[in-house]
């Protein structure tokens, strides 16, 4: 079976973006790769080291969601990269081959350095964030990587410096990771910007039916539509948007409705408040199977360390290979 790895960084609650862009995905391809699923938790402190006391329990409350998501902990390793100490020696060693010009390209470097707010990314770590990825991928020698489209860039990156090394140790010691790019459900937020969690405008995969409801009601709908009598425009209604994403079956029905003035945005929103809350469902069942929240982050902990075991045998004898390869002590 070929190899797939992919990571989330853990910076607070996953919401219906991550499930849509991501965690759906990931639940198929266990089928067709041995999968291993990482919390980015060194990625996340690259940016949120000024104030890290949330990455921790977003690290938990994280592979909370994969698990309901139907991440099976059985057929995928579910690991967190702070408990594989190899990827930071693999970062070093990518770091000392990957020439300076090949990371200050990356457009999403300079674009996070100007957007990132409230947070100071112009550090030397953070200049390395896809070198660090590019680790991440190489150390389990991963075949498929699935990622949104704005993480293409670091997956070049990430061929180019496996190219780079093994041109410099003559030798062949990993395979050429493919993007798998998950075809882009675009979900706009509740306010029908793009969906961030900096913007408040996300619905958490955990959150109650009460919250779900209130933020469905306060979305945006079509602003061309005054009256029910007028015809909606179903293309450019956010909640109709949703309705593609979460409904890609039925959803030609309901726009047909909106368009044709059958359906108004009262009873739109009142619905998909009510196919949100069917959805995640699962999210809030999964919780419910513990006593205390801290049971849950106990289970999450105990099967953390199964994954990490797995992880690190893997990425052990990556990096003996490695070492040996530049004539370093393994
Ligand atoms: N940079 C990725 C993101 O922000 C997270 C990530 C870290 C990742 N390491 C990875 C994704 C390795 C895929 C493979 O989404």
């Amino acid at each position: 079976m070929r190899r797939l790895l992919s990571g989330m960084r853990p910076t607070g609650a996953l919401h219906l973006g991550h499930l849509a862009g991501a965690l759906a995905n990931w639940r198929r391809l266990q089928d067709e790769y041995e999968c291993f699923f990482m919390v980015a938790d060194y990625h996340a402190l690259m940016s949120e080291y000024e104030h890290p006391q949330r990455i921790r329990e977003s690290s938990v409350e994280n592979v909370l969601d994969w698990l309901a998501a139907g991440v099976d902990p059985k057929r995928s390793v579910i690991f967190r990269q702070s408990d594989v100490p190899q990827h930071l020696e693999l970062f070093a060693i990518l770091s000392i081959v990957t020439p300076l010009g090949w990371v200050e390209r990356v457009p999403t470097y300079k674009e996070q350095l100007r957007e990132l707010q409230g947070r100071d990314v112009a550090t030397y770590g953070f200049l390395g964030y896809p070198v660090l990825q590019a680790a991440d991928i190489l150390l389990y020698k991963a075949h498929a990587v699935p990622v949104g489209e704005d993480q293409l860039p670091h997956l070049e990156l990430t061929r180019e410096i496996a190219r780079r090394l093994h041109f410099l140790v003559k030798r062949e010691l990993f395979p050429e990771p493919q993007a798998l790019l998950t075809e882009s459900a675009r979900l706009g937020g509740t306010d029908g910007r793009k969906m961030s969690k900096s913007y408040g405008n996300t619905i958490a995969l955990a959150a109650s039916p009460e919250e779900i409801t209130k933020s469905v009601q306060n979305m945006f709908t079509d602003p061309a539509r005054v009256k029910m009598s007028d015809p909606g425009h179903p293309q450019t209604c956010n909640v109709c948007g949703y309705w593609k994403v979460f409904e890609p079956q039925g959803y030609q029905r309901l726009w047909e409705e909106c368009a044709t003035a059958k359906r108004g945005c009262v009873q739109n929103k009142r619905e998909l408040a009510e196919a949100l809350v069917a959805l995640t469902e699962p999210f809030r069942a999964y919780r419910k199977r513990f006593k205390a929240p801290s049971d849950a982050a106990a289970e999450v902990e105990r099967l953390l360390q199964e994954g990490a075991k797995k992880a690190q045998a893997v990425a052990q004898q990556t990096m003996a290979e490695v070492k040996q390869a530049f004539g370093l002590a393994g």
